[in-house]
């Protein structure tokens, strides 16, 4: 593929070749010999939202794969005095960039970005519509941890109907053959989610029932613009995640984050901090290698497809 605009359109054997060559980099993440992998290459990081984990991740990627990496303020841009996200797009196109990694508040954005340039497009997630490098090293956490990344019941629990992690890890999950549980109040599940096989529960105790995997979600209230916004505390009681309401998952059940996290919120701090049951600080570490070989793989594709065209014109 030219781009890595989201999980939908990915078949389930190129998640495995990116995952296979995720878990080398994760083996060895420093080794100067990836430092060719992206020798020569501009890499521009665009991040329209806030990102503290994703934009970090992908800056230390390109760096380790010898890229020449450039942050873009977005904040200090000229898209404050009222420049359209797609001249943006065409004047940053002009420069030659090689790989273009986009964060945008609103779903379908950084698709219509990626129509106008010329260089690979990664999406670092764009409104409640994907997150797939995120969806892609949560399943990267999960395979090292339990072997394997079919056949387990994982448990996706919390504020389901604003979530680009959720929306991509459901379709992750899914392609490869696992059994769905979504966990939400009924204002937070969103509907047609049964079209895409998961079960869907709002109760807690039910829904955590002999998984092995627990995934919690943030409250994003940014995105529940003038919705219902349920009280926090009220929240936890039903929705947070302690040892009470784990001891419903197999007792060998990992518990993830995407982050960013809100203790007390969604999880109990002492569940996020036991090293025993939490792999959120793995989730961080894959994240920089998914993303090495997320980039490697569409710097592969953009190198043959340069060599094809200067074929073309000899
Ligand atoms: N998980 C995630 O996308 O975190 P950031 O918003 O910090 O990048």
């Amino acid at each position: 593929a030219q781009h890595l605009l989201g999980i939908e359109p990915l078949h389930p054997t190129e998640i495995t070749t990116l995952l296979d060559l995720a878990d080398q980099y994760a083996n060895d993440p420093n080794s100067v010999r990836h430092r060719d992998v992206l020798a020569g290459m501009t890499q521009i990081n665009m991040f329209f939202e806030n990102s503290t984990r994703t934009q970090a991740s992908f800056e230390l990627a390109g760096k380790r794969l010898g890229a020449d990496v450039m942050n873009m303020a977005m904040q200090a841009s000229s898209l404050k005095k009222g420049e359209t996200l797609i001249d943006t797009a065409l004047t940053l196109n002009a420069m030659h960039p090689d790989l273009l990694v986009v964060r945008h508040p609103h779903s379908g954005a950084v698709d219509l970005l990626a129509q106008k340039v010329n260089g690979a497009v990664l999406n670092a997630g764009d409104g409640k519509h994907e997150h797939p490098t995120q969806a892609l090293l949560d399943a990267l956490t999960i395979r090292r941890a339990k072997g394997r990344i079919h056949r387990l019941s994982v448990a996706i629990c919390g504020d389901v109907a604003h979530s680009r992690v959720a929306r991509s890890n459901i379709m992750l999950l899914g392609k490869m053959e696992n059994r769905i549980r979504l966990i939400a109040p009924p204002t937070l599940m969103p509907s047609g989610v049964a079209e895409f096989g998961c079960e869907v529960f709002h109760d807690m105790e039910e829904g955590l029932k002999d998984v092995d995997v627990v995934m919690m979600l943030r409250l994003q209230k940014e995105r529940m613009d003038g919705g219902f916004i349920p009280s926090e505390r009220e929240y936890y009681h039903r929705y947070g995640l302690d040892a009470a309401k784990l001891a419903h998952a197999k007792p060998d059940a990992i518990v993830m984050h995407p982050g960013p996290m809100n203790r007390g919120v969604e999880i109990d701090g002492t569940i996020a901090d036991d090293i025993n049951r939490s792999v959120i600080q793995t989730q961080v570490e894959m994240g920089v290698a998914v993303r090495m070989a997320a980039m490697d793989l569409l710097a592969r594709n953009l190198r043959a497809r340069r060599g094809a065209a200067l074929e073309g014109v000899m």
